[in-house]
């Protein structure tokens, strides 16, 4: 064969298995290469294959970087479709109050509400990106990050200007959540503060967020009112999200289906005639089991969903009321154990199916030629380590946009190569 050789600038070799998450590459569902190779130029991948079959196809470029997996699964960085990254406070309290059997009201976000109103934009970046280099450290390479702990005008546009201006490895995109919840300024007073979101805050937005957000509940918004929300959000060019089914059935997924959401997020309480409401749309289904354990709800009906056609992806919800941890993997193992999706599916759910919840699917979620090269290197050689190791960061290292964001080697951690050798099977 006397094809051209691709140029590249950074490789990774020594994987056990290259897990593609792609379609029409490798083997199965996952994709999965075994001893794959990847090849990137600047910020994309050029190639995937076998190792064998690299130095065939691939000239490295001057300044090549390497990166050796020495024996671990490498996927795709992992995206977290579903976060409430910036605020302040802590509600701990709350939390010992679910231990004890009390039930989650939506009332307690008010504490977090006045938290972060009383927080400075400084105190507020600095959680933020000490949140975002936790993510790293397991897995994360972008993820969608919701305002909605401002709830008045100018509180709403800090913190989504915050998010704008984190300066860090980890893509952060931005949602609208203005209609999290009617704040007590507006007590009685519901319909004037539908129309400060519709009015004031959806004009004012201009770039600082791509999609809009809103809780349809009890003791959030009422369907009609988010629909008022969301046709305004529709006219000023956002993408449509949905928290829908969490605490009860009030209409969120039809809702969501109606406005050819790009996603509809928790549905503990979806019903078959939601399922195929969603497929109908396209809408991803954002699975959210650490809000389900911390709730005490019933767990969505993930295979329900997947029979109905829909996508299923899973994310930690981020948050200081109902599931505070970045542990994305974690997701990924209560996906598998409370919501019996398979470990394949899990792992879609953190990767490709994630990215189509954000819109992102073109550019992330896969490693194939042309995508983003944004990778994870495990510490064990098959991917199942992800849901098994739970509770811990299956991470050794972490690939962004073609540069080394997170080594485990490097962050002090004496024992590394020990677990290294003891985890996993071969
Ligand atoms: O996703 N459902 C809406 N919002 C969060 C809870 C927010 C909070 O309690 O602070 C959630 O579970
Ligand atoms: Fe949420």
């Amino acid at each position: 064969m006397t094809a051209e050789k691709l140029r590249a600038d950074f490789i990774i070799t020594g994987a056990s298995q290259l897990v593609t998450c792609a379609e029409n590459i490798g083997e199965g569902v996952l994709g999965v290469i075994s001893n794959g190779a990847l090849a990137a130029l600047g910020d994309d991948i050029v190639w995937v294959g076998p190792e064998s079959e690299l130095r065939r196809h691939v000239q490295p470029a001057p300044g090549l970087v390497e990166v050796d997996a020495d024996g671990g699964a490498v996927l795709p960085g992992f995206i977290d479709a579903h976060t409430h990254l910036v605020f302040a406070g802590d509600r701990s309290d709350d939390f010992a109050k679910r231990v004890s059997g009390e039930p989650y009201e939506t009332k307690g976000i008010m504490t977090t509400v006045e938290a972060t109103r009383g927080a400075t934009d400084a105190e507020l970046e600095l959680f933020a990106r000490q949140r975002l280099d936790r993510f790293l450290s397991f897995g994360v390479t972008t993820l969608e990050a919701k305002s909605g702990y401002g709830l008045t005008l100018d509180q709403e546009l800090r913190l989504l200007k915050i998010a704008q201006r984190l300066d860090h490895p980890v893509e952060v995109v931005r949602t609208f959540l203005g209609a999290h919840v009617v704040p007590p300024e507006y007590a009685g007073a519901h319909d004037e503060y539908v129309r400060l979101v519709e009015h004031g805050m959806i004009p004012a937005l201009e770039n600082l967020a791509e999609f809009c957000d809103v809780w349809c509940e009890d003791g959030a918004f009422t369907r009609d009112e988010c629909r008022t929300i969301l046709r305004a959000a529709r006219a000023q060019g956002l993408g449509i999200k949905v928290h829908a089914e969490q605490l009860a059935h009030t209409g969120g997924a039809s809702l969501a289906a109606e406005f050819a959401a790009v996603s509809a997020d928790h549905l503990e309480h979806a019903t078959e005639d939601d399922a195929d409401a969603l497929a109908g749309s396209r809408t991803v289904a954002v699975l959210l089991p650490g809000a389900t354990l911390v709730t005490g709800a019933q767990p969505a009906p993930a295979r329900m969903l997947k029979e109905r056609g829909v996508r299923v992806a899973l994310s930690t919800d981020f948050n200081p009321g109902t599931s505070y941890s970045e542990n994305l993997p974690l997701a990924l193992t209560l996906g598998c154990l409370l919501l019996k999706m398979t470990i394949e599916e899990g792992v879609l759910g953190i990767t490709r199916n994630a990215a189509a919840a954000i819109s992102r699917e073109r550019v992330l979620g896969s490693l194939a030629p042309g995508k983003r090269n944004d990778a994870v290197v495990v510490h064990a050689p098959h991917y199942a380590e992800l849901a098994y190791h739970y509770g811990v960061s299956p991470v050794r290292t972490v690939v962004a946009r073609s540069r080394i964001a997170f080594d485990l080697s490097k962050a002090g951690t004496s024992s590394a190569g020990a677990q290294n050798a003891q985890s996993g099977r071969q």
